[in-house]
């Protein structure tokens, strides 16, 4: 088994599940990025309606569930980690707006052709191998009727990547990358609308606005 296919698992286990939170929301820095990326999504989800019925895949431990609620959405939670979900469950109980959570793989989900307005995808790319994403674009843009949301961090040049090369230092690979996601997402029926940056050379990530497809050509 590849190291990138065995990662998603990594999330099966309670202790992960319990630390998720913990390691990417203290200190000011990650508090900083967290509200940058919230910002990002913001810019995404703009003129989508109130009511809206939005997936949140995968939605781990609920970061951005209740979020999305408070923004006057109606929001699903999925996940392939039941450790993930029990954590998300607490953010999400009596919350109005957050509709359930379900246990579910995002290349096969449980809902009707074109039935939700909008799914998001935060932090999942870079699990997700090449050969897996058109069969998991193509169903999101069956389930989806109005945009799909990808928040990832993109293969690009930063100034601490700069540096790091001109150290000498190794860089880490970035495991997406632009020209092969762009067309993984032509061929599973999505088209880009547009691309949201945090602060380019500063950071690697973005939120890729797409819509099906199907509905491109029914507008
Ligand atoms: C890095 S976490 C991101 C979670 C959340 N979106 C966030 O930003 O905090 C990745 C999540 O993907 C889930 N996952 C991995 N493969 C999946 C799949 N095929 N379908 C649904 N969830 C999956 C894992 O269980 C884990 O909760």
């Amino acid at each position: 088994m590849t190291e990138r296919r065995q990662e998603p698992l990594r999330y099966r286990d309670a202790g992960v599940a319990r630390d998720y939170d913990q390691l990417r929301q203290t200190g000011w820095v990650r508090r900083r990025r967290e509200a940058m990326m919230r910002r990002l999504l913001a810019r995404g989800l703009a003129g989508l309606a109130p009511g809206s019925l939005v997936l949140d895949v995968p939605c781990g431990t609920g970061r951005i569930t209740p979020w999305l609620a408070a923004r006057g959405l109606r929001v699903i939670g999925a996940d392939l980690s039941r450790d993930m979900l029990g954590e998300a469950q607490a953010k999400v109980a009596g919350v109005r707006g957050c509709l359930g959570l379900l246990v579910g793989d995002a290349a096969q989900l449980p809902f009707a052709d074109q039935s939700l307005d909008a799914a998001l995808l935060v932090r999942f790319l870079h699990l997700v191998e090449d050969a897996e994403r058109v069969p998991l674009f193509r169903e999101l843009s069956r389930v989806v009727r109005g945009r799909v949301l990808l928040h990832v961090g993109l293969q690009a040049w930063t100034a601490k990547r700069l540096l790091r090369r001109v150290r000498g230092v190794p860089l880490k690979p970035v495991k997406v990358q632009w020209k092969p996601l762009l067309a993984q997402l032509e061929e599973g029926g999505l088209r880009v609308e547009r691309v949201h940056r945090k602060l380019p050379f500063a950071s690697t990530s973005v939120v890729v606005v797409c819509r099906p497809a199907h509905s491109v050509q029914g507008a």
